[in-house]
């Protein structure tokens, strides 16, 4: 990561204090409370000073009560102070980065196809779960804390040399080996941090893909081997953390010894000097705690600056995946209602990657309320139709016209809710089924979404599940069979009531049954609106009043079943190597 040089980057961090913004009371009370907490700090050894000296060491009883007394309230205070400062700092953390997620999620779903074409889910997961943590981190445990140490070194050493001099200058000799220590460390610990965030990410990516395609894995017995992969990103990521505990191991006993040396100079000193009169025990004592006070925050400044520096590697992440100019265009005003339905490609050139095109100078028109069929080769780029209307990709070359429009005029959220598709490949969300034929709308109410399920005739096998519109049919819709994944599908369609329609079938084939519930669907669906149906099924071709026939990229037959099969050419060639086959298997069952 370029940023991994410094530790404040003061830009970033500003981006950051953006989210912050909105707390700046808590934000102000914080460092409010820190500045109490480092101007309170020396005042314990201080007391303890006076104890000794002056009623101790005097046989005062009564002053000796009353200095214990303020030193229990000023040890309650701390506590209490101490209380707030944590609730609030991880509070402000939790604020920020539950904003922080907000927005960026928000921006996420709004990321063109291409972005989740060629980004690993686990990446993205990695950034929105793990990274936002590390942020939260430099709140609760990164840049407060760093204000109030350095200011405790600064309030502790000023005291040190007011109160004496020399045992001062004594009980600093080892801070320079110590600074040396902590930068060596400092550095270290940060590459090694990097390391950890990369291997987090590497596992998130691997776990989440192979998750979700265990299935894979097990048919084609690839445990052992998927294993081995997994056992080496795993080393990796052990590797690459216990480097990093390996720098605090060696860096904490470090600043013991030095602070142990400190002390015992201290001791060795001051006790000579209280020995002959010329510092009082009160000092003595006064100045081992300081040195301890003095020695744990310059420890904890190593650790802190690296929990900023870990926080800022993940906020410039983050920031840019924020800032990818993937966003899906919509700069179309034109509402789509009450459209008509006339589709049109004209001279259409579309490839997904840089000079591989799929679509070739594509041109059809469908009218307003005609159904055309579309067949070809598997590859021909039939369900890339389908994405461009959609404009889940853009074109590169031509024009695509609703209605005789542009569909780049047209705002792009009211260009989807009049275009109905039902996919390939059915997705169904991991809620009832309800909400999976209503997405969410409240305006479609449970009965209506029954109605049209007993229409799609999907009601059926739903009557029989046992919590009906409420089943849950896990992620993906994987507890529900393919087939009926796709009447449910047909109903969400129906539900929204679209103008278009656009069928991309399953290519599984399926029993009869369902074949004769999927024929009364598609015909229920495309009844009086224009559509377009990416046919797998012959009974859908055979009842197709205007077929296409797609090759790689182009339009290059058309008519009926009968005509196209007169024609001998590639739908007869198609028909005979794809939809014969089904033919037989019909008649033969
Ligand atoms: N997201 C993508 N990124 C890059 N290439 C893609 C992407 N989706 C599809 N392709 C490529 O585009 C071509 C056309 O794919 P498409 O899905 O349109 O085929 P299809 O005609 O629907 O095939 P099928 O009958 O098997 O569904 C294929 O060569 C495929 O490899
Ligand atoms: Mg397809």
């Amino acid at each position: 990561m370029s940023s991994s040089g410094s530790a404040f980057n003061w830009k970033l961090l500003k981006r950051v204090m953006v989210f912050v913004m909105p707390f700046k009371l808590f934000f102000i009370l914080t460092i409010i409370i820190t500045l109490a907490l480092a101007a309170l700090a020396p005042v314990m050894p201080w007391l303890t000073q006076i104890a000794l000296d002056d009623y101790i060491a005097k046989d005062e009883m009564q002053g000796l009560l009353r200095i214990t007394l303020i030193m229990s309230a000023v040890l309650l205070t701390q506590g209490i102070l101490q209380y707030i400062y944590t609730t609030l700092t991880n509070r402000l953390g939790q604020e920020v980065i539950y904003s922080m997620r907000k927005t960026l999620f928000e921006r996420i779903v709004r990321f063109s196809s291409s972005y989740f074409d060629k980004t690993p889910v686990g990446i993205t997961i990695t950034r929105l779960v793990s990274d936002m943590e590390t942020i939260a981190d430099i709140f609760s445990d990164g840049i407060i804390l760093i204000i109030s140490d350095l200011l405790q070194v600064v309030v502790i050493i000023v005291i040190m040399f007011y109160i004496d001099f020399k045992l001062a200058c004594i009980s600093l000799v080892t801070l320079p080996v110590l600074m040396i220590a902590t930068r060596v460390f400092q550095k270290n610990i940060r590459i090694t941090f990097n390391d950890v965030r990369t291997q987090v990410a590497r596992l998130n990516e691997f776990i989440q893909e192979h998750l979700t395609a265990m299935r894979i894995v097990q048919i084609f017995n690839r445990e052992e081997q998927e294993m081995h992969k997994f056992e080496k990103i795993n080393a990796s990521h052990r590797d690459a953390n216990i480097r990093s505990i390996w720098f605090y191991s060696l860096f904490f006993p470090v600043v013991e010894i030095l602070s142990a040396t400190s002390i015992g100079l201290i001791v060795w000193y001051g006790g000579g000097s209280a020995i002959k009169g010329l510092a009082s025990f009160g000092i003595l004592v006064a100045f081992i705690q300081y040195i301890n006070q003095l020695f744990r925050p310059i420890r904890q400044l190593a650790d802190k600056f690296n929990t900023l520096q870990m926080g800022m590697v993940s906020s410039e992440r983050i920031f840019k995946l924020y800032d990818e100019t993937h966003s899906e265009v919509n700069e179309g005003k034109l509402v789509a209602e009450n459209i008509k339905g006339k589709i049109e490609f004209r001279n259409v050139w579309f490839a997904y990657k840089e000079n591989g095109w799929i679509l070739r100078d594509l041109s059809f028109v469908i009218p307003a309320g005609q159904s055309v069929a579309i067949v070809g080769h598997t590859g021909a780029g039939k369900t890339t139709i389908i994405n461009l209307i959609n404009r889940l990709y853009e074109i590169q070359k031509g024009s695509i016209l609703i209605d005789d429009v542009d569909i780049r005029e047209y705002d792009l959220q009211s260009l989807r809710k009049v275009i109905g598709i039902v996919l390939q490949d059915v997705f169904l969300f991991s809620d009832s089924i309800y909400q999976n034929v209503a997405l969410y709308d409240s305006s479609i109410t449970e009965s209506e979404v029954q109605l049209i399920l007993e229409k799609t005739g999907a009601w059926e096998f739903i009557s029989q599940l046992p919590e009906g519109l409420d089943y849950n049919p896990g992620e993906r819709g994987g507890l529900l069979s393919t087939g009926q994944r796709q009447l449910i599908s047909f109903a969400r369609v129906l539900a929204h009531k679209p103008q278009l329609i656009i069928l991309d079938e399953a290519t599984s084939s399926v029993d009869s049954e369902l074949e004769h519930l999927l024929v009364k669907a598609t015909e229920m669906v495309t009844q009086g609106r224009t559509s377009l149906i990416i046919a797998h099924r012959l009974s859908t071709i055979k009842n197709a009043s205007r077929i296409m026939v797609m090759e790689r990229g182009k339009i290059i037959e058309e008519g009926n079943h009968q005509t196209l099969l007169a024609l001998k050419g590639v739908y007869s060639h198609l028909y005979n190597i794809q939809f014969r086959v089904m033919e037989a298997q019909d008649s033969g069952s």
